[in-house]
């Protein structure tokens, strides 16, 4: 009875956004390189500090130079966890161009081979003891063998990651327990996020946001039936559509509006390259008749285009 309350004491702080109320990230988190904004950082902080138990690991899947990795160990540290749990994920590799971008913040010279994670292990210091660095592609890699208290997603911009974390990861959920934040969620692009979360809708229950970030609490156990719901293999457009829908009705309205904004961006199908390539993947082991309609509508809609500018050059 004791845990249930505390359980449910720590998934209302969630719901109440406790990490604003909570100290400020320290400066070495703070300055640390990181595509993520300085309140999704704060977050996972807090999360790492304040909810993350010790039961299970902490993943997070699309790490870069280590921005959301250090605010995690940070808050790992903070709790007086100790050990390497923590598993960050990526490819740890970079172009020149790109490291230019980031020198001002990394103050070191590139890498010669592009591969930058001993640069990685350097600036967090001693932080990197608490983490496992997995370097390479992602969808190759198991996920680690303990359950998985919390799980930051910031590696979802394809069908095979998607379905990789899908398939190897969402089953390791602690029910009840463990935390899942979709980082791309209220981004414009990709969907798969809001996908998998709304077609997994009565086994994460939302709970809260952080910039483009989707916090969820995961409910029910994620078995087979469940991961064969969510794979890219059995999305078509309607599934896609269907599930932006409901999933905008689910947040308030401003973050809501975010997910129409993805549905707006289906509707300009010929606009969006991302989703050409949707259509071709969802296509690509047989048509569905509504499936077939779509394609069939988007391409007499460029004939009809390619015909006009041709009937414009004669003029
Ligand atoms: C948006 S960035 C992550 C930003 C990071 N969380 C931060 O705090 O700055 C996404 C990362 O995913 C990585 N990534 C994407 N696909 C991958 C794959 N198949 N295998 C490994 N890493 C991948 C990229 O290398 C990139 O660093």
């Amino acid at each position: 009875m004791e845990e249930l309350v505390a359980d449910a004491d720590r998934m209302g702080r969630i719901r109440d956004f406790a990490w604003k109320a909570g100290p400020d990230l320290p400066a070495h988190v703070a300055t640390y390189p990181s595509m993520l904004s300085s309140i999704e950082r704060r977050m996972l902080r807090w999360l790492a500090a304040e909810h993350y138990t010790g039961r299970g690991a902490i993943c997070d899947l699309g790490a870069f130079l280590g921005g959301s990795t250090i605010a995690l160990a940070e808050g790992v540290r903070a709790g007086g966890h100790t050990g390497k749990v923590i598993h960050s994920y990526d490819w740890h590799r970079i172009s020149e161009r790109s490291w230019e971008q980031w020198e001002p913040a990394i103050s070191r010279p590139y890498p010669e081979s592009g591969k930058f994670l001993s640069v990685t292990r350097e600036l967090m210091g001693d932080l990197a003891d608490l983490v496992e660095f997995h370097s390479g592609d992602f969808s190759q890699m198991p996920p680690p063998q303990s359950e998985i208290e919390i799980l930051f997603v910031d590696i979802a911009k394809v069908f095979a990651t998607s379905d990789h974390i899908v398939r190897n990861f969402l089953p390791k959920l602690i029910p009840g327990q463990s935390v899942v934040i979709q980082q791309d969620y209220f981004h414009v692009w990709p969907p798969f996020d809001v996908y998998v979360m709304e077609v997994l809708h009565d086994h994460f229950e939302p709970l809260a946001f952080a910039k483009t970030s989707a916090l969820f609490i995961n409910v029910r156990a994620v078995d087979s039936a469940a991961v064969e719901s969510a794979l890219s293999r059995n999305m078509s457009i309607e599934t896609l559509r269907g599930a932006l829908e409901a999933a905008a009705g689910r947040w308030p309205q401003e973050q809501g509006a975010h997910v129409e904004r993805i549905l707006r961006s289906l509707d300009g199908l010929d606009r969006a390259p991302q989703t050409k390539r949707i259509l071709r993947r969802t296509t690509k082991g047989g048509l569905t008749l509504a499936e077939r309609a779509e394609k069939a509508k988007w391409r007499a809609k460029r004939r009809r285009r390619k015909a006009l500018r041709g009937l414009r050059s004669r003029d």
